[in-house]
């Protein structure tokens, strides 16, 4: 028998699958346990659950196996898990579709500003129809969509806006997708390129030392004062407050955010944008049949693991 520790209630599903493999599970909010936990022979653990250094020498002579609960993991330090012989794996694929929906409502809402026109409506001030009339917003169909990071999500994301809405596709990542090239028409461009050309700017890397602020104040510099950037990857991707000087002074039209630098903080600034701007709190996978998805992968990886398999989805 091997014990899980996992930081979050995982669902009742998927504990009974782990018990009745023989393992026992200790459910603990976070790290309250940390006796539990140096005894622990796999971790699952969530996006916001910091796993440093410490941590992983606390618990390295036991564990095997770390399982994250997203497909971004820079919550984890991998190469001190590596040193100490522990896998780590992430949940890629099984999110793809719905954070690619998500991107695309962040981009529709904030195109046609539907969060600002719901508020009205709530709040009774239902605006008079007319030519030029309230909340008249941007279209989306036939634009240019630049995609940063043309990954599986990016992928996702550029057929729904090739296929869906006959958008022409630009795109910039270190390796080119000759596949995309092909299906979608995509161009590969500069990141300057990029900015300067399309109305909708989509940013999906991951956040590492070279992507850290990648978009500041020189990118918005280069962008159309009709854009709109949509961030679903990490906050710390986009320099907020250069995001907000940039809004504040008409350099971009908008920005439809699902991720913030200091999360679940959100710059005062942004949330006085409202004008084309639509906030939510880190959703993208958030759809009931992905999150259950995502939580059977890292289950999948803890059971190989735990029976001397190799995991499922290790992170590279
Ligand atoms: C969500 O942000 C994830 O990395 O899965």
């Amino acid at each position: 028998m091997s014990t899980i520790y996992t930081t979050t209630p995982l669902f009742p599903d998927l504990i009974e699958q782990l018990e009745t493999a023989g393992h026992e599970v200790l459910i603990r909010e976070g790290w309250g346990d940390a006796q539990a936990l140096e005894a622990a022979d796999a971790l699952i653990c969530l996006l916001n659950d910091r796993v440093d250094p410490t941590r992983i020498a606390a618990c390295s002579h036991q564990l095997k196996i770390i399982a994250n609960v997203a497909v971004g993991y820079e919550n984890i330090d991998v190469d001190a898990a590596r040193t100490s012989g522990i896998v780590v794996t992430n949940t890629p694929d099984v999110l793809t579709e719905s954070t690619a929906d998500h991107v695309f409502a962040l981009l529709l809402a904030s195109a046609r500003r539907v969060v600002e026109a719901d508020a009205a409506v709530r709040q009774g001030a239902f605006p008079a129809w007319g030519l030029d009339q309230a909340f008249t917003g941007l279209d989306v169909h036939g634009k240019t969509l630049g995609i940063v990071g043309l990954g599986r999500i990016g992928a996702a994301v550029a057929r729904r806006g090739r296929l869906g809405f006959g958008m022409s596709i630009y795109y910039c990542t270190r390796t080119r997708r000759p596949d995309l090239e092909h299906e979608l028409d995509a161009q590969h461009v500069s990141l300057e390129h990029l900015l300067e050309t399309a109305d909708f700017v989509v940013v999906l890397v991951p956040l590492t030392g070279e992507t850290h602020h990648m978009i500041d104040r020189k990118a918005f510099l280069h962008m159309k004062p009709t854009a709109i950037l949509v961030n679903a990857s990490r906050g710390p991707v986009v320099d907020e407050s250069a995001l907000v000087a940039a809004l504040r002074a008409g350099e971009l039209a908008g920005a439809g955010l699902d991720v913030f630098e200091q999360e679940p903080e959100v710059h005062p600034g942004l949330r006085q944008c409202s004008e084309h701007v639509t906030l939510t709190p880190h959703l993208g996978s958030a759809t009931r049949d992905t999150r259950h998805a995502m939580a059977q992968l890292a289950v999948d990886n803890v059971l190989a693991v735990l029976d001397g398999n190799p995991p499922l989805t290790p992170v590279s």
